[in-house]
């Protein structure tokens, strides 16, 4: 197909996620380029992605800090290590830091998540800069988000990780505690909160057709902005997944598939935010800027202490360097840094 028989209908964006001619994503990729330009402009902005902690009482089924992984050595920042990599964060101007970690619901996990949100605050105060405060730390109760959003964090990520819930199924222990259905409704409660919530899919999964990716993208576009952040699949060797040998997209088809997903997005969504995930630089060194490229405008540079930076292994192959020198890996006329913009989205 070529890029004027796109149609930004459902079949029309299967159709486009099934074509594999690299003429057509390419067209396809310069053109979600040139709205994002034309909507949003050619900053990225930077959220600084501070990995809080790997315990989990969750069991995804895919994912490597998984309850039942036992392989995986568990760790949690102390306070001062969470202040001195949001304090990196601020004085490098990223705009913005995100606290993300596994899924915990003990009362110490809770109140210590409130008491660095009010630090936090201070830190960016103190650096001239007041922080955007991003979180994502699953699924919680109503009343957990709202002190969590009355303590001054203003946008949260939870990604519905497949909008077709049989997929979503397949995917996740069938024990009570991973409900789609409850996952929905967390998102819903954030909004009502008034947080900027962020959703988003992975990618080029086990079991995933073009038909659900293409739901996936009409699902962000009736859950509404802000915020969209969606990056490839990747096993990891100790989760039930990868073990099942159940088969997915090569890493060619995923990371075309993940790109591929970004423009159609942009296209449909040409105001709201888009990450660039992590996952994406797993093919290739240069996986988040074809990311921006294609239609992204976020990405989320790893501030994390080295040390502990290992064992948030939601992957394999997870790219296991903090992002140091992002000048030279941004740099190009196409792209422009966001420094010490909060960067939300205009809607
Ligand atoms: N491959 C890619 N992304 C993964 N995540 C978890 N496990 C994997 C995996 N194996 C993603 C989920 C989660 C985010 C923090 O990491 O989408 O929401």
């Amino acid at each position: 197909m070529t890029l004027s028989d796109l149609t930004l209908d459902r079949d029309g964006l299967i159709a486009a996620l099934e074509c594999t001619d690299p003429a057509f994503e390419e067209a396809l990729r310069q053109e979600a380029y040139r709205v994002k330009v034309a909507h949003v402009g050619k900053n990225v902005y930077l959220r600084g992605l501070i990995e809080i902690s790997n315990r989990c009482r969750k069991d995804c089924l895919y994912c490597g800090i998984r309850r039942g992984n036992a392989a995986c050595p568990r760790y949690e920042l102390s306070d001062e290590e969470v202040l001195a990599a949001a304090t990196y964060a601020a004085r490098q101007r990223f705009g913005s830091v995100v606290i993300q970690g596994g899924e915990r619901s003990d009362t110490a996990f809770i109140q210590k998540i409130t008491r660095l949100v009010k630090a936090l605050k201070q830190i960016g105060t103190e650096n001239g800069l007041p922080l955007g405060i991003t979180l994502s730390l699953g699924e919680q109760s109503r009343d957990v988000y709202a002190e969590w959003f009355d303590a001054g964090a203003h946008r949260y990520l939870l990604r519905i990780e497949s909008s077709n819930p049989d997929l979503y199924r397949k995917i996740h222990p069938q024990d009570g505690l991973h409900s789609y259905e409850r996952r929905l409704e967390a998102l819903y409660d954030l909004k009502a909160i008034g947080y900027q919530a962020g959703t988003g899919v992975m990618i080029g999964m086990p079991f995933q057709t073009a038909a659900d990716l293409a739901d996936d993208l009409l699902f962000f576009r009736r859950f509404g902005g802000p915020m969209i952040g969606m990056g490839p699949y990747h096993p990891n060797a100790e989760t039930p997944l990868t073990r099942s040998g159940a088969s997915y997209p090569s890493d060619e088809a995923r990371f075309s598939l993940g790109l591929k997903m970004i423009a159609l997005l942009r296209l449909l969504m040409p105001d709201i935010n888009i990450a660039a995930a992590t996952s994406l630089e797993v093919f290739s060194p240069r996986g988040r800027v074809l990311g921006l490229l294609s239609g992204a405008n976020v990405i989320m540079p790893n501030v994390t202490p080295e040390a502990q930076l290992v064992k948030y292994n939601l992957y394999d192959r997870k790219t296991l360097l903090r992002d140091r020198q992002l000048n030279d890996v941004l740099h190009s006329d196409q792209i422009r840094i966001g420094f010490g913009q909060w960067g939300d989205a205009v809607l």
